[in-house]
């Protein structure tokens, strides 16, 4: 039989796709066509299948071989007939899971942060960071915000989108940024791109910086293996209960860093030291790149301001809406200097092809409409209280262990004795727990150090595992 693709819709409101290939009778080329869109789960469990009269006309066939087909494969259980209701797939149907089960247990031992990856398979606890709390998600405020943008969209809205982003979005990050982060810019100056790490891909995969970039000695693995695939060799900083210390004599022009809570010891960088690189910077032609990943949350500090603040010509600010409200909407922005706009709207293309304008429009009303600033501090207060419990159990059960950088974010770091961070891993992956030692974020030319720790993430476990995470915790550490 000819090879024929079909989309059915007429009768039942949906498509209906099938490859009609290889040797047989036509009921017989069918009914195979069907078992395959069932067994790899194109066709679900429960879905309707078209009316034998409108696939029959669809695919050029006798209604009655539709017929014949569609009851041999009810008759070996891939569909079900009912009157009044059609054809379906039967519930039993479940499609062949392709690719590589999940292995049970976890990842724990392996020097590569469980946090970097989506996850695989859910832990029992989970206190990874680098995931805000999935569940406060700002569900209706966000649908209404979406429903807003959307009526008030100007037709181009509906066309290809500006590289640079949404005015609107720019203007509302523009007002945003400077009031909260006390970022120095204008909207011309913000190119909207899908987060941090788009970000560094776009100024170092891009080419827009080159040369060996001075990065700290922690950091995220997954923004380190963007730098190496973009060839750019990354120099570890020392890092300190001051942030990074970036050495005057240092030959490295550009710097990337953490600082307002340093990404994960949680140090903020020393106001000695913030003005000391951005002299270092404008000494040398160079430019701070300063990751603003959770700028917003911070509890009993002053709130540390963007770095970007001291001179908006030589620091580049990036930041996303991951930690505040999702890394699931893929939105974030850069502050550039004036003269990297151009450069790096040449290095996006000329359409762009990462944010979506639909959500850029829902997030510039979350932002103008006052949403963004009551979801912030309502989180503010949440962590808060996630944290403060942390503190709690650990002073209450292992009060040996001193939990550190609580000021600001989302994650704590507890300090371990030298050489115990690979046993209290393991510990915790026999409680069925998910968590990082400080090891997995260590830069592979940094310096040995007796640092040993864990870091602990404490927005991600939902309300009701909290406790029983922070009980497994507890467990799992050193006895004092
Ligand atoms: C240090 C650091 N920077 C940035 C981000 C955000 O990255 P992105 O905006 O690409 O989601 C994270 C994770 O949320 C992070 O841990």
């Amino acid at each position: 039989m000819a090879e024929s693709w079909v989309n059915s819709a007429q009768r039942i409101g949906v498509d209906l796709h099938l490859e009609l290939s290889g040797a047989g009778s036509r009921r017989a080329v069918l009914g195979r066509a069907l078992r395959d869109a069932v067994r790899d789960g194109r066709l679900a469990p429960g879905t309707r299948l078209p009316a034998y009269r409108s696939l029959a006309a669809d695919l050029g066939l006798a209604r009655n071989t539709v017929a014949e087909a569609y009851a041999e494969l009810v008759a070996e259980g891939w569909l079900t007939a009912r009157q009044g209701s059609g054809t379906r797939v039967a519930q039993r149907a479940e499609p062949v899971v392709r690719g590589r089960e999940p292995r049970p247990g976890l990842r724990q031992t392996s020097t590569r942060p469980t946090s970097d990856a989506a996850p695989r398979h859910d832990p029992r606890h989970d206190l990874r960071q680098g995931r805000p709390d999935a569940a406060s998600f700002p569900r209706a405020a966000w649908l209404s915000a979406a429903r807003r943008a959307l009526n008030a969209a100007p037709h181009e809205a509906f066309g290809p989108g500006d590289p640079q982003g949404r005015i609107e979005l720019r203007r509302a990050l523009a007002d945003y940024l400077a009031r909260a982060r006390g970022v120095r810019t204008t909207p011309e100056r913000i190119v909207v791109c899908s987060g941090v790490a788009h970000a560094l891909r776009l100024l170092f995969a891009g080419g827009v910086l080159r040369g060996p970039l001075a990065v700290e000695a922690y950091g995220l693995p997954f923004h380190r293996s963007i730098l190496a695939a973009a060839a750019i060799r990354t120099v570890p900083l020392e890092v300190d209960d001051h942030g990074a210390r970036v050495p005057e004599a240092a030959s490295v022009r550009n710097v990337l860093l953490t600082p307002a809570h340093q990404f994960p010891t949680g140090a903020a960088l020393h106001p000695e030291r913030r003005a000391a690189v951005v002299d270092r910077a404008r000494a040398r032609d160079g430019l701070v790149v300063e990751d603003d990943y959770d700028g917003d949350f911070r509890y009993d500090r002053e709130p540390v301001g963007a770095l970007q603040g001291l001179d908006p010509e030589r620091v580049v600010q990036l930041g996303s809406v991951s930690k505040s409200l999702t890394p699931a909407l893929r939105l974030g922005w850069m502050v550039l200097p004036e003269h990297l706009v151009d450069v790096v709207l040449a290095a996006k293309g000329e359409r762009e092809a990462w944010a979506s304008a639909l959500d850029q429009l829902t997030l510039a009303d979350f932002i103008d409409s006052g949403h963004y600033d009551r979801h912030v501090r309502r989180m503010r207060q949440h962590y808060r209280g996630r944290r403060d419990r942390l503190v709690a159990a650990l002073a209450a059960h292992v009060p040996h262990v001193v939990p550190t950088g609580i000021a600001a974010g989302l994650h704590a770091v507890l300090r371990l004795p030298p050489g115990s961070e690979r046993r209290t891993l393991e510990a915790a992956a026999r409680q069925g727990l998910a968590l990082d030692g400080l090891a997995a974020f260590r830069h592979p030319d940094a310096a040995p150090t007796a640092a040993d720790g864990l870091v602990v993430g404490y927005a991600a476990a939902p309300d009701h595992a909290y406790g029983a995470a922070l009980e497994a915790l507890c467990r799992a550490l050193p006895p004092g």
